[in-house]
């Protein structure tokens, strides 16, 4: 089966006596002992995860998945599983609330971790030397859009023995599949595209290895990772039509992306894939279209930037991003807010950059807003 049809039948449990075509929401804490499924408590399993778990996991062309409350909870399930003393190397452009939780949570467990701009090869020679317990990858990176190259960085990783988490969020498991291209672990904020409609939150992990499932499953129970039942019920329902939006996103962001680009004063627009973009060629390679992020800068200092914002009226200024109503954030006082200016400027998140999330909205409309705000 094809992705369209894995995402509409893998993960779907018919009830036989009552002839439901979509499986009912389990909204129970407990089962009775005994109960054919094996399940016991809902923080160790339900129904609804079960299902979600299954999709997800024939999208990804992964053999097992697990589901959590949000994608930080997922991060946090799969780092929990390292002890004091391990090494994260982390890609250095990564989200912000990842970034937090390595430095103010794991730094205290005494989990060491060191960032590199791991879109330049010549930094794969930190994979030798430094022999990390876990490599970390986002790819396309938040915010800046960098294209990490999961296959080569993989076979450098695993030539030591590291684990490959990529963080998969951004791309969608329709236009990019880390596990084929090599990682261990594939990530995902269930929030964004896989639910796609900003109605809840969610976190995955898919894998190929029984022996990360079973530290999955048991993060999520031991740590209280777990969803509610209804929110994974609502994953299960975006995740059937995250092939029809992925391509409208996609298609979305690259014509708003090449007309920003082609505008008088913005100072550089990044679309992974506009030709522009530095690693379009294997952006290209590892994923089958630019997903629907774009980010531009404006050449605006930061109030001003603020004002376009508040100028827009289709794209809402918010946190998050891939559902089916576009949105605008501004980084530098949003998601990257808890990451220090220097550092910030250091890795290109500069008070002119804005970051686009584009809708499935008609393209012309989307244009037009952007192009009053802009007193165009
Ligand atoms: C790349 C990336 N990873 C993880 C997360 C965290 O997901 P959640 O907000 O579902 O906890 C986000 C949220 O924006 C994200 O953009």
């Amino acid at each position: 089966m094809n992705f369209t049809t894995r995402a509409i039948h893998v993960g779907q449990d018919y009830r036989a006596e009552t002839g439901s075509v979509i499986p009912p929401i389990y909204a129970t804490s407990t089962f009775a002992t005994g109960n054919p499924g094996k399940f016991d408590y809902t923080r160790s399993g339900n129904p609804n995860f079960r299902n979600l778990q299954a999709t997800l996991a024939a999208l990804e062309n992964a053999q097992h998945c697990t589901v959590y409350s949000s994608g930080v909870a997922s991060i946090t399930a799969i780092v929990a599983n390292l002890s004091t003393g391990d090494l994260i190397l982390s890609e250095e452009n990564i989200y912000g609330a990842t970034y937090r939780l390595f430095e103010k949570v794991l730094r205290r467990w005494g989990v060491k971790i060191k960032y590199a701009n791991l879109a330049n090869p010549a930094n794969y020679n930190l994979i030798e030397q430094l022999k990390p317990a876990m490599v970390w990858l986002e790819s396309p990176t938040n915010p800046m859009l960098k294209i990490l190259d999961i296959a080569a960085i993989s076979k450098a990783a695993h030539s030591v023995g590291s684990t490959v988490v990529v963080d998969n969020t951004f791309a969608s498991s329709f236009l990019q599949r880390p596990l084929d291209l090599g990682a261990d672990l594939s990530q995902l904020s269930t929030t964004k595209y896989t639910n796609g409609h900003s109605d809840c939150l969610g976190g995955a992990v898919c894998s190929n290895s029984a022996d990360w499932q079973d530290k999955l499953l048991f993060s999520q129970k031991a740590l209280g990772l777990n969803p509610s039942p209804f929110d994974a019920w609502l994953v299960s329902r975006g995740a059937k039509t995250e092939a029809l939006r992925m391509e409208r996103h996609s298609s979305n962001a690259l014509e708003l992306a090449s007309r920003l680009e082609q505008t008088k004063g913005i100072k550089m627009v990044r679309y992974p894939f506009l030709k522009s973009h530095p690693q379009h060629e294997l952006a290209r390679k590892q994923m089958s279209a630019g997903s629907g992020m774009f980010i531009a800068d404006l050449g605006k200092g930061y109030d001003e930037t603020l004002q376009f914002l508040k100028r827009l009226n289709l794209f809402t200024q918010a946190e998050s991003l891939g559902g089916v109503e576009s949105l605008v954030a501004h980084p530098a006082s949003m998601t990257h807010a808890s990451i220090p200016p220097t550092e910030r400027a250091a890795v290109g998140i500069t008070d002119g950059l804005v970051r686009f999330s584009a809708g499935i909205e008609d393209v012309e409309d989307l244009w037009h807003d952007i192009a009053q705000a802009l007193g165009l």
